[in-house]
């Protein structure tokens, strides 16, 4: 050990014992009266609380105007659910159908017959509305409703080989 070390070290040791000392010392007096003190603590944590209601809580029910978000209301639209059943290929999808109907819940079974595969439905801006994994061996489930109708392309999100970037495919939404 560097002296300087071995100094320092011996210093941080006497107050650590000095400390000890003092509580061991001072543990024997009579209690004082904390109870002023402790109203004060009291009186600043009432203040910090209300303090942090009305900063946090408009900010809560501000985020919470949103709801149901979107995945949540995934579920919402009438009528039966229409499956689409969706595979991954290097580098293709295949759809079970290329046509759902607009306001009725979709549920897409997504999985992958090589290789993982993103699943990803954009709009006509390019902004993607709903996704999944498209893996070998599990069928992932996404449920969605299209409030819009037109035609949506479907995406690989995720790299898979050389030719990922051409793994597209489109899917029309409809009137009912
Ligand atoms: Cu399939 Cu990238």
């Amino acid at each position: 050990m560097q002296p300087i070390a071995w100094q320092i070290s011996l210093v941080l040791m006497a107050l650590v014992a000095f400390g000890f000392a003092f509580v061991a010392i001072n543990s024997g007096r009579r209690q004082e009266d904390y109870t002023p003190l402790q109203k004060s603590a009291y009186r600043l944590r009432t203040r910090l609380f209300w303090g942090l209601v009305l900063v946090f809580g408009p900010a809560m029910i501000y985020t919470l105007l949103e709801l149901p978000y979107d995945a949540a209301r995934a579920n919402a639209g009438a009528g039966p659910v229409q499956v689409v059943e969706a595979t991954g290929y290097q580098w293709r999808w295949e759809l079970s159908q290329d046509r759902v109907a607009v306001g009725q819940p979709v549920e897409f079974r997504v999985t992958s017959a090589d290789v993982n595969h993103g699943f990803g439905i954009y709009d006509a801006n390019l902004h993607l509305v709903a996704q999944t994994q498209a893996m070998p061996g599990y069928i992932n489930t996404l449920r969605h409703t299209f409030s819009e109708e037109g035609t949506y392309k479907i995406l690989c999100m995720e790299y898979c080989g050389l030719a990922h970037h051409n793994m597209l495919t489109e899917i029309r939404v409809g009137a009912q």
